[in-house]
């Protein structure tokens, strides 16, 4: 790995499409300030984990329900293990603390499938969001990747992209075509504008001191 690159991991918790859309980015070029350097899953079952080591990436689970008040200090351990530098949250369906947060300070980011600052917040999560857009009848949905505050989905915005609700739209179906025309596409660019600015960071900061 080339050691300029920001060490990413990212966390999961399901299916991991996101995940494999910030590889294919990795891949293709699109993701290049940064390198997936770790997938960590809440979920031992996520599919997720199989598309980590499709793609090489070491995977390890970090599961709530197990370790109930020592999972943020596992996951902190995990990540220091690893010198992970930024977190990329990808259908993660886990509440991560202020504390923890703290410690990534506008180094964690976040996918949520929605405009924000509409269907979103506590309980706004997967299919629910979608319900709800629907329940509204909003005739324009999407997606917003945001950087991760202590408030839920409030965290100021990277990208939005705009997807149009068809009449006969079930959750199901807005959910895929929101997930293939906006979530695919901004997460990697979000990742990468926000990897980008930490590595001229890091460059920055070691630069020596000029008179
Ligand atoms: C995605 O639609 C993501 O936006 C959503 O969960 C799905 C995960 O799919 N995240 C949230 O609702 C977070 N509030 P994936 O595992 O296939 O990437």
């Amino acid at each position: 790995m080339n050691s300029d690159k920001i060490r990413i991991a990212v966390f999961v918790s399901g299916g991991g499409t996101n995940l494999q859309a910030l590889i294919d980015a990795q891949k293709g070029g699109i993701l290049h300030s940064g390198e997936i350097t770790l997938v960590v899953s809440s979920n031992p079952g996520a599919y997720a984990i199989n598309r980590a080591a499709a793609a090489g990436i070491e995977a390890v689970t970090v599961c709530r329900k197990e370790l109930g008040d020592q999972f943020e200090i596992q996951l902190l351990r995990v990540l220091d293990k690893h010198r992970i530098e930024m977190i990329v949250l990808a259908g993660f369906m886990s509440i991560l603390s202020a504390d923890f947060i703290s410690h990534y300070e506008n180094r964690i980011i976040n996918i949520h499938p929605s405009l924000i600052p509409s269907f979103c917040g506590k309980g706004m999560y997967g299919l629910h969001v979608h319900e709800a857009a629907l329940a509204y009848g909003v005739k324009v949905s999407g997606a917003t990747a945001h950087y991760v505050t202590e408030v839920t989905d409030g965290g100021r915005i990277i990208l939005q992209k705009a997807v149009r609700v068809r009449q006969d739209d079930t959750p199901e179906s807005l959910q895929k075509r929101i997930m293939k025309q906006a979530e695919w596409d901004i997460l990697p660019r979000a990742a990468q504008q926000v990897a980008k600015k930490l590595q001229k960071e890091k460059t920055d900061g070691h630069r020596p001191a000029t008179i």
